[in-house]
């Protein structure tokens, strides 16, 4: 679907008033979901007193409480209590092969008798996965391997300023580039500034220029009024969008983007925490032959196997990161680049490779956004719809994400829709859909006719709940 239609859409979407399940059909809902789940339900009253919120993930259904999994296998996943998911969470990206792919764990469980887990050297594996991941991707000449994906956001954000000797970095509302102190800013919603910064004092945002996504206007403003104060020295984009698409971009977008990188001598910086090996094995760059001077890395390259995340881009660049005492820039990890991760990241980038895991997640991600929007389409009512980059997939349903913080009632509104939205999504998961916060699906190379058609189903089960409008 083309930017201007899902804009369109998206727009018809928060012209109408939310449409909830009523009461009546809501509350058996609820009443299954605790019958179903009665195991996860114990670990998360015993757990809530032990870990802050009884869960580390925000990513999936929480309410009324988070589902404990017990184990993965190809598109499918199993909780406590033996309830079985077509999951299109993907432990948030990064499964694209398929849970419990044995090819591929039989090479890490093989690298944990033979090696153990790390000697705090370097190994050949290192090598290795530089070598597979400087292959694919367009921009990239030297890796710098890390331990998460936030970790290499501050990373290239460190870099970018030591290269250019700038101090100012461009972020674009609503985009995600992890929780550190100065990434913490207009997250989620764009236009939402330190809401979310308890914690964090305000000086940490003194560099950090916010700027809304597809204001073209607004973004050369950044880089020319900056240029006398201290310079703009990077720009941090997720190129399908901020939150992986939640906010699509125009078109032209990105391409704006590079030309201003190039008038100001600034860097351009794509974090690929998601688009990287599943929008395209080259990333987003390759897909939309954009090169950026840097490039951020994170869960996909071990295929969710832990310490994963890797800040990469042009020679000249990331050489700031070598050199002596002072000279260099510091960055660092214990566990970073240990064998385990390195054999991780070199046999998952193969794999894929081999197997085509990207074209393939792909090909189901468009069936199912086809199939999905010819259902929506039999409730014209809701004008839910569906629209994928790849195997990224963004479902709108109550279009929470997208209400303009300029509206007298945006709050009331962004609660009322998420409610609704989170009442969905208890439908849809203890009818066997795991998905992204109410909004997205990630595909893998396994995903078959059998799940399209039981994602139908459930979506048309959600669907007859909802009275016609
Ligand atoms: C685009 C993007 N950047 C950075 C991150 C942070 O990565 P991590 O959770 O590994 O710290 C994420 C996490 O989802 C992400 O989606």
């Amino acid at each position: 679907m083309e930017y201007e239609e899902i804009k369109t859409r998206m727009k018809h979407i928060l012209e109408r008033p939310v449409q909830p399940i009523p009461e009546d059909k809501l509350e058996p809902e609820r009443k299954r979901y605790s019958e179903q789940h009665k195991r996860s339900r114990e670990i998360f009253e015993k757990a809530k007193n032990l870990i802050p919120g009884g869960v580390e993930h925000n990513l999936s259904q929480n309410k009324p409480f988070p589902l404990a999994m017990d184990r993965g296998k190809g598109y499918r996943v199993w909780d406590v209590d033996g309830n079985e998911y077509i999951d299109y969470l993907m432990c948030g990206a990064p499964i694209i092969l398929g849970h419990g792919f044995s090819e591929f764990d039989e090479k890490i469980i093989e690298i944990i008798r033979e090696k153990g887990p790390a000697t705090g050297l370097t190994s050949e594996y290192e090598l290795l996965a530089a070598e597979e991941i400087i292959k694919h991707m367009p921009g990239v000449e030297m890796v710098r391997f890390l331990q998460s994906g936030t970790e290499a956001d501050m990373a290239a954000i460190r870099i970018a300023r030591a290269f250019t000797g700038k101090q100012k970095i461009i972020k674009i509302g609503g985009s995600y580039h992890g929780w550190s102190d100065q990434m913490v800013y207009s997250i989620h919603l764009p236009g939402t500034g330190a809401m979310q910064s308890k914690g964090i004092p305000n000086e940490c945002y003194a560099h950090i220029v916010d700027v809304v996504p597809n204001d073209f206007d607004g973004l050369e403003r950044a880089f020319k009024d900056n240029n006398d104060q201290g310079g703009i020295a990077g720009i941090l984009v997720e190129a399908i969008g901020g939150e992986s698409g939640s906010h699509p971009v125009h078109p032209d977008w990105n391409i704006a983007i590079r030309k201003l990188c190039d008038q100001y001598e600034s860097l351009l910086i794509f974090d690929e925490v998601v688009t990287g090996f599943r929008l395209d094995m080259g990333g987003a760059q390759k897909y939309y032959d954009i090169t950026p001077d840097l490039t951020v890395l994170g869960k996909i390259i071990t295929h969710g196997y832990p310490s994963s995340g890797a800040v990469a881009g042009r020679k000249d660049v990331m050489s700031v990161c070598t050199g002596s005492l002072g000279e260099k820039i510091y960055i660092g990890g214990t566990l970073a680049a240990n064998p385990i991760s390195m054999a991780a990241c070199y046999h998952a980038l193969k794999l894929m490779e081999k197997f085509d895991a990207v074209g393939k997640a792909t090909g189901y991600a468009d069936r199912l956004a086809k199939a999905l929007n010819d259902l929506f389409a039999t409730r014209p009512d809701l004008g839910f719809f569906v629209y994928n980059f790849g195997p990224i997939m963004h479902y709108v349903t109550t279009g929470f994400f997208s209400v303009p913080l300029t509206s007298a009632d945006a709050l009331t509104q962004i609660i009322t829709r998420q409610k609704t939205a989170d009442d969905y999504q208890l439908v849809t998961m203890s009818k066997g859909l795991c998905t992204l916060a109410g909004t997205r699906m990630y595909t893998c190379m396994q995903h078959d006719d059998e799940a399209l058609n039981k994602t139908l189903e459930v979506w048309e089960y959600l669907l007859s709940l909802i009275p016609r409008g």
